[in-house]
């Protein structure tokens, strides 16, 4: 299915003939700033500074209302009834009390619209946001008639909890994939896409399960718990007063988000919203978060108060190089490549034009440090020809530059060079058997036809232990689908589920 990508890879696309794919999701979410005081004009404003201050144009696109929208009240027909004072009519002829007037209003700036359950049978907590649980605010009992309504809504993503789920002891791989064939229905039911993020919280490995799980095309599954807890600035809490966030915060929600064997293309880890600009937020720590997330190719939920940006934070936001790193085709994460100190990191990972990386050299430490890289580690042939500095869109022309960093800092290169050249496995077999990733990972690059009309599951097994999932969505006509991914170290297979999956290229490149 094209949505996201569309737009933002037309160049691409035509190019290459390759079906549509979706970059990881980018907008704004409630929660961070606003908890569960959120409400109708909240979400409004949030929404007009999005679609004026140029995000919209950088390619955020949704507006998600997270928890605390609703109070856990059914109708006798099971139908989930709002408060009319958090939810008024906004135009004339509309109704109190009706989801539908702030996603017909997210809708008229050209955005689109989110909304939040849980998958089980209770939400998550009270006002503001870490009191008991909200009673019977999931979905559990509800899937397909509250999927059916967000999207006779108006919504566009839904982001789907755990709270209920886990006090339950539920079963994540089973509970997400009937939420999963829930949507699937309501998408038949409205023709309205529904995309679904699933935020478990790595609780129960959804890496390992989430890719392609209840047949759904296209998702984000959480990798952790939350980044911080919620910063609602304006609210007269003590609690929420002294509450700031911290460079540890960021660092701790990236590296528990590291799972690039699970990510492919259309299928991202959720390291979880950004907290950008936030209280206790300075440039430098901007810096790392936004490299860090564009880097992992993770969803970009912004969930700060964008009334009170500030333009240096606005800037990194919308500054396209990075963003073109988050939405390249293959979306893979990075992998750490050296190390030199302890604290010094260098993380790269291959972009789908051929001979590209984009490489992270983190400084975690507290003096600056200069570093040098060995572009051998990098899957490249000698030194690169171009280097290019993302935040500041300069080059470099050092052929073996040595860089020096600022303490807790992070520069972000665009770097052109050629590839080694790639192992490449015979087309059209139902499995590939022996592929050699003997030096650690590996990057694959998968062109394939699924003319099943549904996506494939195909499972990698390597001989270092590690099973994954590759999904593949279907291919229509003649069009060629295409996943980046990356190949735990080892010697992998790949078995093709039933077969309908055709492989048109495999090419597996060396590190
Ligand atoms: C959990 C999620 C958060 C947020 C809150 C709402 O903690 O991980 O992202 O949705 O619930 O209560």
């Amino acid at each position: 299915m094209c949505y996201v990508a569309l737009v933002r890879f037309a160049f691409l696309l035509a190019a290459s003939a390759t079906a549509c794919f979706g970059a990881a999701p980018m907008g704004w979410n409630s929660w961070n700033s606003f908890a569960n005081i959120v409400n109708s004009q909240i979400v409004q404003q949030q929404a007009q500074a999005l679609a004026a201050n140029g995000m919209k144009e950088a390619g955020y696109e949704y507006v998600v209302i997270d928890e605390g929208w609703w109070l856990g009240e059914r109708d006798g027909a099971g139908n989930i009834i709002v408060n009319p004072r958090q939810w008024p009519a906004i135009r004339p002829g509309q109704k109190d009390g009706d989801m539908a007037n702030i996603a017909d209003y997210i809708h008229s700036l050209g955005l689109k619209a989110g909304i939040y359950t849980d998958a089980g049978r209770d939400g998550c907590s009270m006002y503001p946001d870490s009191g008991p649980k909200y009673l019977n605010t999931g979905s559990e009992g509800h899937y397909e008639q509250d999927f059916v309504q967000f999207s006779k809504w108006g919504f566009d993503y839904v982001k789907v909890d755990w709270c209920g789920g886990a006090e339950e002891k539920r079963e994540g791989a089973v509970q997400y994939a009937q939420v999963a064939r829930a949507i699937q229905h309501a998408e038949k039911t409205t023709g309205r896409r529904l995309f679904l993020s699933i935020c478990e919280w790595g609780s129960q490995n959804p890496w390992f399960w989430a890719p392609g799980v209840g047949g759904i095309e296209s998702t984000v599954w959480r990798t952790g718990g939350d980044i911080i807890p919620p910063v609602v600035e304006s609210l007269e809490d003590p609690e929420h007063a002294k509450r700031f966030i911290t460079l540890k915060n960021v660092l701790d929600s990236f590296e528990a988000g590291m799972h690039p064997e699970a990510q492919h293309t259309g299928y991202y880890n959720d390291l979880d919203m950004m907290v950008m600009g936030m209280r206790g937020m300075t440039d430098a720590m901007d810096r790392v978060h936004m490299g860090l997330w564009v880097m992992a190719s993770a969803p970009m939920m912004v969930g700060s108060d964008l009334t009170r940006l500030s333009p240096a934070t606005l800037s990194l936001l919308k500054n396209r190089e990075a963003l073109a790193i988050h939405n390249d085709p293959y979306g893979l994460q990075p992998i750490k490549v050296a190390e030199p100190t302890p604290g010094l990191q260098v993380w790269a990972k291959p972009m789908a034009v051929a001979g590209r990386r984009a490489v992270a050299i983190l400084n975690r430490t507290d003096s600056s440090a200069p570093v040098k890289i060995d572009w051998g580690k990098l899957g490249l042939v000698g030194t690169p020809r171009s280097l290019r500095d993302v935040w500041n869109g300069r080059n470099f022309t050092a052929a073996d530059p040595a860089f020096s960093i600022p303490a807790h800092d992070l520069l972000l290169l665009s770097v052109d060079g050629e590839d080694k050249k790639p192992a490449e496995y015979p087309a059209n077999q139902s499995d590939i058997a022996g592929i050699q990733a003997t030096h650690g990972p590996m990057f694959a690059r998968l062109e394939y036809a699924n003319a099943s009309g549904q996506v494939a599951v195909v499972r990698v097994k390597s001989t270092s232990g590690l099973s994954t999932a590759l999904a593949l969505p279907p291919t229509h006509g003649s069009d060629t689908g295409m996943a980046g991914f990356l190949l735990p170290g080892g010697t992998a297979d790949l078995s093709f589920e039933a077969q309908i999956v055709a492989v048109r290229k495999l090419a597996v490149y060396s590190w």
